[in-house]
């Protein structure tokens, strides 16, 4: 017989099928033995009457512990006791391989549960947070590809800094030094004067050595890039992006985000527009509501970030950071000169921010000034500094931490489960 997924069979609820996957979790009597097998797509519970068995196979079944792969064939029966609904009355079986005791049991601490990462990421939780992240960056694609960008590969190895020194890590390279890349925008600043609308999705690494539950050293960006764009309609794009990925996470991982306790229809309200205010206006809600005086230019840390997303259940777009303290590339607005032509995307219940994004400026000297304030040399960037030599146009872009999103839209209290193998200053294995 033909092996179709658990999921297939729970949607065919009877008759005889044949399904494979691994012991989810067993339990035996005399008589009966019950496992509920788990492949990628479900569970489903099975049992196996002794008295259909002979004397061996009964022995091998008996000894079959979690996580034993297994093919089983039989017949399918609602069950309204059974986990998923069904039940499936087996009639013969193969234990493909007798797994050893598992090391994985109930109420493990969460190290323990990093440490065995290879392993853990079979849980159910874990699962059903990759789905998710697989919506997220499909989604992330099928947006910007609609409208009419191209995807574009930026290298991973790189000669200068995106977001300052202070996070780069060194790779040795050769008789050189070259740095992991923070971000693909330098690059994809170049790639607008032949393709215009780009984006990608990449690794980015920082040496963050701050422990945060929203910090990694090796995370993934989903970052866009367009020519002729200035900083309202680059806002926009983001508001319209995060909404079609909210909307695809619901539709299509209704069952992933009730395994991981996420409220649906908390999300289902989150619609645009999304409301947009200024650090300035930020920091008088800060003083007024919150009672906290922040005194105007320095950045917004966690804790205020948080405070401010209290008074709010959609995303928040804040734009005009001081310029001061922003990275070199982005402008000054000319409106609120103290000012710079950027936002930051800030989620809801605390998952922080989760876009960063920018106008470029295109005046050469105001972009040597500040990259020689970063202690940069600026030879080092005099190729970057060309595409604003020859034929410079208004140009804007973003970056979606693509971590930050899924922690968030999953309910997660650590981004390290918001990726597979998490890398941070303390956790690199395995
Ligand atoms: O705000 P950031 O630093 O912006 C940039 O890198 C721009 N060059 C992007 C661009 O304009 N193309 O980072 C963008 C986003 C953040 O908002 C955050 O969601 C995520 O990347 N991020 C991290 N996520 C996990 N761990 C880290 N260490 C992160 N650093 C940034
Ligand atoms: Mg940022």
């Amino acid at each position: 017989m033909a092996f179709i997924s658990i999921q297939d069979a729970l949607q065919r609820g009877s008759g005889k099928v044949a399904i494979r996957g691994w012991i989810y979790r067993e339990r035996g009597s005399n008589e009966f033995k019950f496992i509920v097998l788990r492949d990628s797509t479900d569970i489903i519970q099975c049992v196996f009457k002794k008295e259909q068995f002979d004397a061996q196979q009964w022995e091998e079944l008996d000894k079959a512990l979690i996580e034993s792969s297994m093919e089983i064939e039989g017949t399918l029966h609602e069950d309204k006791r059974a986990p998923t609904g069904y039940e499936l009355r087996a009639t013969s079986f193969n234990v493909v391989q007798r797994a050893e005791k598992y090391p994985i049991t109930k109420d493990q601490s969460p190290e323990f549960l990093l440490d065995i990462r290879h392993l853990w990421i079979r849980s159910r939780k874990l699962a059903a947070v990759m789905k998710v992240r697989h919506t997220v960056m499909q989604a992330f694609r099928e947006f910007y590809v609609k409208n009419g960008y191209l995807e574009w590969a930026p290298p991973i190895l790189t000669p200068n800094a995106c977001e300052g020194g202070a996070t780069l890590f060194e790779v040795k390279y050769y008789k050189e030094k070259l740095y992991l890349t923070q971000s693909w925008q330098l690059y994809a600043e170049a790639a607008i004067f032949a393709l215009e609308k780009i984006f990608c999705i990449s690794p980015c690494f920082r040496a963050e050595r701050s422990k945060t539950s929203r910090h990694l050293s090796e995370f993934w960006m989903a970052e866009m890039e367009s020519a002729w764009m200035k900083l309202d309609d680059l806002a926009k794009s983001a508001e319209e992006c995060v909404a079609y990925i909210i909307e695809q996470v619901v539709k299509r991982n209704a069952k992933e985000l009730e395994i991981l306790g996420q409220d649906i229809s908390k999300l289902k309200k989150i619609t645009i527009p999304f409301p947009r205010i200024t650090y300035t206006e930020a920091l008088e809600l800060l003083k007024k509501k919150e009672k906290i005086d922040i005194s105007w230019g320095k950045d917004l840390r966690t804790i205020e970030e948080d405070l401010i997303m209290k008074h709010f259940d959609k995303p928040v777009i804040v734009t005009n950071y001081p310029k001061e303290i922003m990275a070199f590339y982005k402008p000054q607005d000319p409106k609120n000169p103290k000012t710079a032509l950027c936002f930051d995307m800030l989620a809801p219940e605390g998952y922080g921010e989760i876009i960063g994004g920018s106008q470029r400026d295109i005046d050469i000297e105001e972009l040597k000034k500040a990259l020689k304030k970063e202690g940069e040399k600026i030879e080092k960037y005099d190729w970057y500094l060309d595409t604003r030599r020859y034929g410079s146009v208004p140009h804007a872009g973003y970056g979606l931490g693509i971590e930050r999103v899924v922690a968030w839209l999953c309910k997660l209290d650590n981004i390290k489960d918001a990726i597979p193998f998490p890398r941070t200053m303390l956790r690199f294995r395995p």
